[in-house]
């Protein structure tokens, strides 16, 4: 059976090509047998093909924004091209900026607008493109990258915590429109370490970050990037194929837990 699909922000760590959550999906699918085409505007989006074929994988990298329409019906006409079909979408791409990280009253209309313009706008724009060709190629599913954030606000993430509710709200209206043919869900995560997070801390900071969120999380460590590529290799998976239009939250037990003590 075919498997193809598309990955956006499949790149890897900005930095020095470390852990991130498009990477590690990307790999994951790869090494499940399906053929990747890695989508992100920057180019450590070229590590994550490298670390594909260093496992015997089949994947391209394409450079490019999601939020232009004319560069994502080019990555479907790739795949098409390519791979001959399109099986699978997993949208992952987000935007942050200092100037996004605001309330409602401090964020400027502007930042506001780009924000959802990647954050959701890109979901929007690589579903609507792709769905023609999965639909035609079949056995198809689209995994929505969301976030904790959907449920709970973070301080101070207004547009994040807006576009994440938006995707699930995205996911659910694909789920009813297009199954049976198309099986969508979302993915959840609570806090994931990835390279491009880490800012400009230095090694002890970080250690010292990690370890103060860790003690939020039941699980009392942060995510790993495989433990989210596991879940979405999973949903995308014929072992899923029953669940539809639903929000996985994957964050160790956070969304559930309350540290208050008697
Ligand atoms: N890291 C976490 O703790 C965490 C938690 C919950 C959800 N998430 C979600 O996981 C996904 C991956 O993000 P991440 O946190 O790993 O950050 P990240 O910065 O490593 O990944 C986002 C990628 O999207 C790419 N991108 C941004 N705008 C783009 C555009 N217009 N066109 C093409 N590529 C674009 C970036 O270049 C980057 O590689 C995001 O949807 C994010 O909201 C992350």
């Amino acid at each position: 059976m075919k498997k193809v699909a598309i990955v956006t922000g499949g790149a890897m760590g900005y930095k020095d090509g470390g852990p991130s959550i498009g990477g590690a999906i990307s790999t994951k699918l790869a090494q499940n047998g399906y053929s990747v085409l890695v989508v992100d505007m920057l180019d450590a989006g070229k590590w994550t093909v490298e670390k594909i074929k260093e496992h015997n994988g089949k994947g391209i990298f394409i450079k490019g924004d999601v939020t232009d329409s004319d560069f994502v019906q080019s990555v479907v006409a790739k795949a098409k091209k390519e791979y001959g079909g399109l099986t699978c979408l997993v949208n992952c791409v987000a935007r942050y900026s200092s100037g996004m990280a605001k309330n409602v009253q401090e964020i400027t209309e502007d930042e506001w607008s780009k924000t959802l313009e990647t954050n959701l706008g890109g979901y929007f724009k690589c579903a609507k493109y792709s769905i023609p060709l999965i639909l035609e190629t079949g056995n198809g599913s689209i995994v929505n990258i969301s976030s904790y954030a959907s449920f709970a606000s973070l301080p101070n993430f207004s547009v994040y915590s807006v576009a994440k509710a938006a995707i699930d709200g995205l996911t659910r209206s694909l789920s009813v429109d297009f199954a049976p043919e198309i099986r969508t869900n979302s993915v959840c995560p609570g806090f994931v370490r990835i390279e491009n997070s880490q800012n400009d801390r230095t090694k002890k900071e970080l250690a010292q970050w990690y370890s103060d969120i860790s003690k939020q999380y039941p699980m009392k460590r942060v995510c790993e990037v495989e433990e989210i590529a596991n879940v979405v290799n999973f949903l995308v998976s014929d072992e899923a194929s029953y669940i539809n239009g639903q929000s996985i939250v994957v964050d160790g037990g956070k969304s559930v837990a309350d540290f208050h003590q008697f």
